[in-house]
């Protein structure tokens, strides 16, 4: 079973959209294995971001992360990392398809809501950078068996 690092940023948070995105993903049908409102660290930031470090936009992209609380979490289900990805839609709002989470709640790309790991390489690193083994909860849903 596959897992996957989702991140309400600070502006789904400020606006009130954690509830929101948690019941998308739970209504998929996918399953909450650990979940936190944080504070980002910049070090904690620039390390979570590392490999855009070279783009123009890396000191917008760090002092954004860090200006406020982010509900971090870790979903897990068949095939959760591409299909939260779909979930989410593009990476720019403006370009994202209406009922995505970007498509529906995001206007512009430095402040696009959610981030999700984008392979399963980068969610091992991810989850294990936000969250220790005893945040993560081993369970099984009655219902997976309907999903
Ligand atoms: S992706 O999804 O990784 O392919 O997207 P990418 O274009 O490589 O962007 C990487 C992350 O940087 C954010 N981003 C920006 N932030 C501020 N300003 C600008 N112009 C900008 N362009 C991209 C983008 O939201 C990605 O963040 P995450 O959290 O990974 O989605």
């Amino acid at each position: 079973m596959e897992r996957t690092y989702l991140m309400v940023k600070p502006d789904g948070v400020q606006r009130n959209l954690i509830g929101e995105i948690v019941s998308r993903f739970e209504k998929k049908g996918f399953t909450l294995v650990g979940a936190k409102l944080m504070t980002l660290s910049k070090e904690l930031a620039e390390t979570h971001y590392g490999e855009h470090k070279e783009r123009p936009f890396f000191g917008e992209l760090v002092s954004f992360i860090t200006s406020g609380p982010v509900f971090a979490m870790v979903w897990e289900g068949e095939n959760v990392i591409s299909t939260a990805r779909s979930m989410m839609g593009q990476t720019n709002p403006a370009e994202a398809a209406p009922g995505t989470i970007r498509g529906d709640y995001g206007v512009q790309v430095s402040m696009n809501v959610i981030h999700g790991s984008d392979s399963q390489a980068s969610a091992e690193r991810e989850i294990s950078l936000f969250f220790n083994e005893q945040e993560l909860n081993n369970y099984e849903k009655e219902v997976n068996k309907w999903v």
